[in-house]
């Protein structure tokens, strides 16, 4: 139960805080669209979740009787993979399933999951990624990605979708202010 806590609860929270400063630092404007509008902050967590979400796969099923799902038969007792992050891409479900939308209809994604064993700590995921947001983009006006440190660079993982580092500069609130940060500040995980 703490090992799944440990990692249900931190690694996918983490990968999608840093998912989410990624995006919205690569995507020309849409930091200042985000502090104009705090409101959006949440629907802009529903969009990461749905195409740059922290998990690629859901646990390991196994079928217990035969079943037909779509045009694919499977047998019973197959060890069966779920893409989560494939079926948040599918574009008979998502139009322009690779574009952040802000605008878009619904919360209809299954990055937490889906039936009896959706994410228990979807709402506090939720909340630690709009509050982490809101409060760099508000603290760090001029934050943008560091290329000195290197580009973003992605994890070899079949289950998490994160970063191995991603090098941001951070910015004075005004010229006359210093960060104390040695420059950049790196937000990391293991690979
Ligand atoms: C971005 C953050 C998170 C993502 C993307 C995520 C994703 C998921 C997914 C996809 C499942 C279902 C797995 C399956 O059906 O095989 C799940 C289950 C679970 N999650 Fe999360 N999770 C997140 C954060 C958290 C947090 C913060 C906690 C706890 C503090 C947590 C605790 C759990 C637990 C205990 C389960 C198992 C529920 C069950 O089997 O009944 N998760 N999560």
């Amino acid at each position: 139960m703490l090992l799944l806590l440990l990692i249900a609860g931190h690694e996918t929270t983490v990968n999608l805080i840093g998912n989410s400063i990624l995006e919205i630092l690569r995507e020309p404007g849409m930091a200042e669209r985000l502090r104009a509008d705090p409101e959006a902050i949440p629907a802009y967590v529903e969009e990461i979740l749905r195409c740059q979400g922290s998990l690629h796969m859901a646990t390991a099923r196994y079928t217990t009787a035969p079943i037909t799902l779509g045009d694919q038969d499977i047998d019973a007792d197959e060890f069966i993979l779920i893409s989560l992050a494939a079926a948040n891409r599918d574009p008979a479900r998502f139009d322009e399933p690779d574009r952040i939308d802000l605008e878009r209809p619904g919360s209809r994604h299954i990055a937490f999951g889906h039936g009896i064993h959706h994410c228990l700590g979807a709402a506090l995921a939720r909340m630690e990624a709009t509050t982490a947001i809101s409060r760099l983009l508000a603290k760090f006006p001029k934050m943008s990605l560091d290329g000195e440190f290197g580009d973003p660079t992605w994890r070899k993982s079949l289950l998490i979708h994160g970063l191995t580092s991603l090098p941001v500069r951070l910015a004075a609130r005004t010229d006359s202010q210093t960060v104390s940060f040695a420059d950049a500040a790196r937000f990391s995980s293991r690979a």
